[in-house]
């Protein structure tokens, strides 16, 4: 079965034309300070949406801890997985796998592994030219939890970065130290290492309190040679983008503008508040039914949610034009 669905997948690639195949994928990556914040459904309802818009679309699952998009897009994990890209033995475009779904395919992660796995920064900066010469119009990367170095190099070289949280403080906390280490981990490539660890200290000053007034990552590099200002207002205009997922309250879903209002202050950071999606008990309820929730109910106000954030990062001038 899941060799004729990929045989199907080959072929109709074959019989494409070239045209906007031929482009580079869009990458957009999923990720969190803390696990079990809803990344992985996440992932799969943005992906779900863009490929009802009609777009082509691959889901990556690269938790390495913990894949389970299979689970969340109610398919059985396949037996060809990312392993085999690291491996050596198939290429990243060879474990593309079609689903039930039009225009929707993904990428199986590590399942059949018993040894704890990592990736390695090299095998990073290999797997992000893979990731965009993939043949479709987006490629969703789901990670697993925490500021790890690979997470932050794939969240740098994204198209469009969602960071996901809930409103528990637990959650939050791990949100901003998450902010913090991509802008470090970003500002590190042009550093010099004196002035990189420079910054360092002074950011563990800031958070000893000893500093006589608040940081921020902005006068701080004004004053500073060695790192790259220009570099720092670019992460602005390629924004974070924050996610509230499980909210359940008015206030939980401006829990989002407060935090992007803290990065405003005391990094100096623009990111942009997506906005809250509910909770909702259907979603974890599919799940056990085996079929994702957008699917079983495409007319919730999750649905919705999904579908304008899509559309105001695809099309905004769309969007305009309806509300
Ligand atoms: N908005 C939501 N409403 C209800 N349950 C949710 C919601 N988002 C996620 N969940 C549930 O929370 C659990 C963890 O979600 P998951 O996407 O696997 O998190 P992560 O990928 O961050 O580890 C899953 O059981 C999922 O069904
Ligand atoms: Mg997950």
């Amino acid at each position: 079965m899941e060799r004729d669905l990929q045989k199907a997948y080959l072929e109709s690639l074959e019989s494409q034309t070239s045209t906007s195949e031929d482009k580079n994928a869009k990458i957009w990556v999923v990720a969190s300070g803390k696990g079990g914040v809803g990344k992985t459904f996440v992932s799969s309802s943005l992906a779900i949406t863009l490929s009802k818009f009609g777009h082509s679309v691959i889901v990556v699952d690269l938790d390495l801890s913990g894949a389970n998009v299979h689970t969340s897009l109610g398919l059985k994990p396949s037996h060809m997985n990312i392993r085999h890209y690291f491996e050596g033995v198939k290429t990243l475009q060879e474990l593309v796998i079609p689903t039930p779904f039009p225009q929707l395919s993904y990428v199986q992660g590590f399942w059949d592994s018993w040894t704890p796995t990592d990736f390695s920064y090299a095998q990073i900066q290999g797997l992000i030219p893979q990731l965009k010469s993939l043949r479709a119009n987006y490629v969703i990367v789901d990670l697993g939890a925490g500021a790890l170095e690979p997470h932050l190099e794939l969240f740098k070289a994204a198209d469009e970065k969602f960071l996901v949280t809930t409103p528990e403080p637990t959650s939050v906390e791990k949100t901003y130290r998450f902010i913090e280490a991509y802008v470090c981990h970003a500002l590190k490539a042009d550093a010099t290492p004196d002035a990189y660890s420079n910054m360092i200290s002074t950011l563990r000053n800031h958070r000893q309190r000893t500093l006589q007034k608040p940081f921020s990552f902005r006068s701080f590099l004004k004053d500073q040679n060695g790192l790259n200002y220009d570099f720092f207002e670019a992460l602005s205009s390629k924004p974070v983008r924050l996610v509230m997922n499980s909210s359940r309250s008015q206030t939980n879903a401006d829990l989002g503008h407060s935090i992007k209002s803290v990065c405003n202050k005391y990094y100096d950071l623009g990111i942009d508040y997506v906005g809250p999606v509910n909770y909702d008990n259907a979603v974890w309820q599919s799940i056990r039914n085996h079929e994702h929730v957008l699917v079983a109910q495409p007319f919730t106000p999750i649905a919705g949610q999904f579908w304008s954030t899509c559309k105001q990062l695809i099309d905004p001038e769309e969007l305009r034009a309806v509300v």
